[in-house]
């Protein structure tokens, strides 16, 4: 078992009050980037990171799920069962409506991690340095559904 760690809110949430006090106006065009460390339970180590980070997407935003671990703690289902949490958070705190993950083609693990927490391949996408990627994505509502 592992716990999810949020460290970046606060300080997050210092910055924008700064900002808001400065130009109330700029807020609204900040793009979101969160960051949650893995650990786990009974060693207390590092095992990865969890990120969503708002993304432009051929044009449209979308917010973006990451999943990064060291590699000694692949093959565990620990990308899963934390990044489960941050999907929870996501669509429960933060009232998301659909969240993505942006995923290699040749990235086997990386995209069963994704059909794991649900989420359906869209399509491929080509980046303007001629790089393919997959777009994976879970909406909120099918994500209630499967929850409830
Ligand atoms: C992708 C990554 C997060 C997966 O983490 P993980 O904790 O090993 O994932 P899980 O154990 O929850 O599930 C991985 C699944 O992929 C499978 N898998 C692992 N390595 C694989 C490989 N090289 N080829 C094919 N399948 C593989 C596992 O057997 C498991 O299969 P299952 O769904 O049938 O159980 C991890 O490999 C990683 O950090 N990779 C580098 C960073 C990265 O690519 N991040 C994703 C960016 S989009």
């Amino acid at each position: 078992m592992m716990t999810s760690r949020n460290f970046g809110t606060r300080s997050i949430i210092k910055d924008f009050f700064q900002q808001y006090a400065n130009d109330p106006a700029s807020l609204g065009q900040e793009e979101m980037e969160i960051w949650w460390s893995i650990i786990e339970q009974n060693s207390g180590e590092l095992v990865g990171l969890n990120t969503i980070i708002e993304k432009d997407v051929e044009g449209q935003k979308a917010f973006d799920l990451g999943y990064f671990l060291l590699p000694t703690f692949w093959g565990q289902g620990y990308a899963t069962e934390a990044s489960r949490r941050v999907v929870a958070y996501a669509f429960g705190e933060l009232e998301l409506r659909s969240l993505i993950a942006i995923i290699d083609p040749g990235n086997q693990a990386s995209q069963s991690v994704a059909l794991k927490l649900g989420m359906r391949l869209e399509r491929e996408v080509l980046r303007s340095d001629g790089v393919t990627r997959r777009i994976y994505r879970l909406e909120q509502e099918d994500w209630k559904k499967a929850s409830a």
